[in-house]
């Protein structure tokens, strides 16, 4: 029996992996959060009252826990320090480039106690990584270039939009990029996910850019008019909470996403629906595979084996093309 605690365990991300996670075999998974009696309980789980920003509290939840799954943002690496101090497995969703690294930093000390922090876990991070390596591995590239295309019309998670109100105006730059049918080509906004930072380092590939577009062209074009001077009011509480609140509740365009890579002669693409679930079903596949791991801080190219994961999550009703050859992409 392994018992899984996923902080965040009722949010739009931490809910689908705790679907997966229950039809694992021997898997115990207790969702945790501050207020659980404001989602559904989620079947086969066990839901338990956490506040990961209380030391105490936190110490208590982690007791018997095998490993831990981070879908909640608190902004520092105080659950990781505690899951290494005490020998629990731990993954983290965040798409924080200062995150990672802070937790990145943990990697002597994690390896000393025989944990295994496993970091860009998810969509993007997470697929685009594994992407990037298939890409990097297929053709020496003096540049990765990253799209995300997300849904406008999905139901995304409070944490997940706040984090990308929060990256509007912060990197300049754009450029076209090819998506899976029925996306075709468009226009991506250079946008600090995490990936184009680690992914250097990790893979050895000099540069990598990563760019945002939305389904809706017309949403794009606003999100890209959101230069800085409109990012900066955005950053005023009270218009950011007021905006938080309208797209929490205003849903326009699909729930469809493509994320895709691009090399010298090489693309590479995933896609689906509700960035959500595939961000929460590949969380889940990662922890089953967990116990076969190396200890000490990763990313997840550092972990898997790129095809072979992409495939089986591609099997959990996803799109993964590794055919498609760059020419004309451009
Ligand atoms: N890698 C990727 O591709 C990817 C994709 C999507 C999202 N994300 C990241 O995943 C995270 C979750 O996104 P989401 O869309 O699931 O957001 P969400 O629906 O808002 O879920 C966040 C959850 O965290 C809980 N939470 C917040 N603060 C907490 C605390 N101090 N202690 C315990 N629980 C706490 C919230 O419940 P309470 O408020 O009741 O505590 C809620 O259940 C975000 O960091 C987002 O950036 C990553």
């Amino acid at each position: 029996m392994t018992t899984i605690l996923i902080l965040g365990g009722y949010g739009a991300v931490g809910r689908e992996a705790a679907y997966a996670l229950t039809r694992q075999p021997g898997a115990h998974v207790i969702v945790a959060g501050r207020n659980p009696g404001k989602a559904p309980p989620v079947p086969g789980t066990v839901t338990r009252r956490v506040d990961a920003a209380d030391p105490a509290g936190l110490a208590r939840a982690l007791d018997g826990v095998d490993t831990v799954l981070m879908c909640a943002e608190t902004g520092d690496a105080r659950v990781a320090r505690a899951c290494v101090a005490r020998g629990v497995d731990y993954v983290d969703v965040t798409a924080s480039a200062g995150l990672l690294a802070e937790i990145q930093a943990l990697d002597g000390p994690a390896r000393e106690h025989g944990t295994r922090l496993a970091l860009s876990v998810g969509l993007v991070p997470g697929v685009t990584n594994l992407l990037a390596r298939i890409c990097a591995g297929r053709s020496p590239s003096a540049e990765l270039l990253i799209g995300v295309l997300l849904g406008s019309g999905e139901a995304h998670g409070p944490a997940a939009l706040a984090w990308t109100l929060d990256g509007l105006g912060r990197m300049d730059g754009s450029w076209t990029m090819r998506f899976p049918a029925p996306y075709g080509d468009r226009v991506v906004h250079r946008f600090p996910f995490s990936d184009q930072h680690t992914l250097p380092d990790t893979l050895g590939v000099p540069a990598v850019r990563t760019g945002l577009c939305l389904d809706s062209r017309a949403l794009t074009r606003l999100l890209s008019a959101a230069g800085r001077p409109a990012a900066r009011l955005l950053r005023r509480p009270r218009v950011r909470g007021l905006l938080l609140k309208l797209l929490g509740a205003v849903h326009v365009g699909g729930d469809g996403f493509a994320v895709t890579v691009r090399g010298d002669g090489v693309q590479v693409s995933f896609a689906g629906r509700r960035q959500s679930r595939a961000t929460g079903r590949m969380a889940a596949l990662l922890i089953r595979g967990l116990p076969g791991l190396p200890a000490g801080a990763r990313h997840v190219e550092q972990l898997v084996d790129p095809v072979a994961f992409l495939t089986e999550l591609a099997a959990d009703g996803f799109t993964l093309d590794l055919s498609a050859a760059a020419e004309g992409a451009r």
